[in-house]
């Protein structure tokens, strides 16, 4: 009898610890080529998900801004104009099929986007060199171990990148407020200019700010409670360990 309430406290902890995480759905609209864009995405966005907090996002990157596009019926292709002009086009359309090829895009494991999609663009907003104009993709797929480069250059130059383009132009059309500032963040997809204003300088403090349950420790105030909460958890899990293994 003991010995099964034993494994059933046991399972009761490893299922917490393995329990659905907290994901706060945040959506990104930016542009490839955008400085402020650029600047948010490589030193706030980026960093903040390389730490433990990452667990606790849902993540919706469209690239395309202040892009607008029209449908030519006659020779069924979209075409756009992009606020830093073609080439942005061309590097939004990497990124959007970026995004949808990439393993699928599908989330890593435990994560609310996949991390290879995440480091490959941020690999492309810090080393893009805007005149003359290069979009370094093959060292950027090597250096984030993209295994599809001549796949996601192949989507953005046919109809498929601009479909995909074109998806994401429809999802920053919707957006309300509409957009005026680039990059915009929004979080729970609500728009509040106060949050937008706040990432750009600490998007990791706005992030934790919507988190309630079980922050991770760069959340916390002090950091102690995590590393309590963690010892506690240790401590039962080995102890409830030892007694099954002495029932057994
Ligand atoms: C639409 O595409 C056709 C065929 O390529 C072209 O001749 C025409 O000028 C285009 N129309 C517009 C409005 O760009
Ligand atoms: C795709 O298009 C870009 C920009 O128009 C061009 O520089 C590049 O060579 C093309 N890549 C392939 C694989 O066709």
């Amino acid at each position: 009898m003991l010995k099964y309430v034993a494994l059933l406290l046991l399972a009761a902890v490893l299922a917490q610890k393995a329990s659905a995480q907290e994901q706060i759905p945040v959506t990104l609209y930016y542009e490839a080529l955008c400085p402020d864009s650029i600047k948010f995405f490589t030193k706030q966005l980026y960093p903040t998900l390389q730490r433990g907090v990452a667990k606790n996002i849902k993540l919706e990157l469209i690239p395309y801004g202040r892009a607008s596009q029209t449908r030519n019926e006659t020779a069924g292709v979209w075409d756009f104009t992009c606020h830093h002009g073609p080439n942005e086009c061309y590097a939004n359309k990497i990124q959007a099929c970026a995004i949808s090829k990439i393993e699928g895009g599908r989330p890593s494991p435990n994560l609310g986007y996949n991390k290879i999609t995440l480091a490959f663009i941020n690999c492309l907003m810090d080393k893009v060199v805007i005149n003359p104009f290069h979009l370094p993709i093959d060292d950027c797929a090597t250096q984030s171990n993209v295994n599809n480069r001549a796949e996601i250059e192949n989507c953005a130059n046919h109809t498929d990148g601009s479909d995909l383009l074109a998806q994401l132009g429809d999802l920053t059309k919707v957006l309300s407020p509409k957009l005026s500032f680039v990059p915009t963040v929004t979080f729970k997809k609500t728009y509040k200019k106060a949050d937008n204003d706040m990432s750009q300088v600490n998007f990791q403090n706005v992030l934790c700010s919507y988190i309630t349950d079980k922050k991770a420790a760069e959340c916390q105030t002090s950091g102690s409670n995590v590393v309590v909460n963690s010892f506690i958890t240790t401590l039962v899990t080995v102890s409830l360990l030892a007694s099954v293994k002495h029932l057994f």
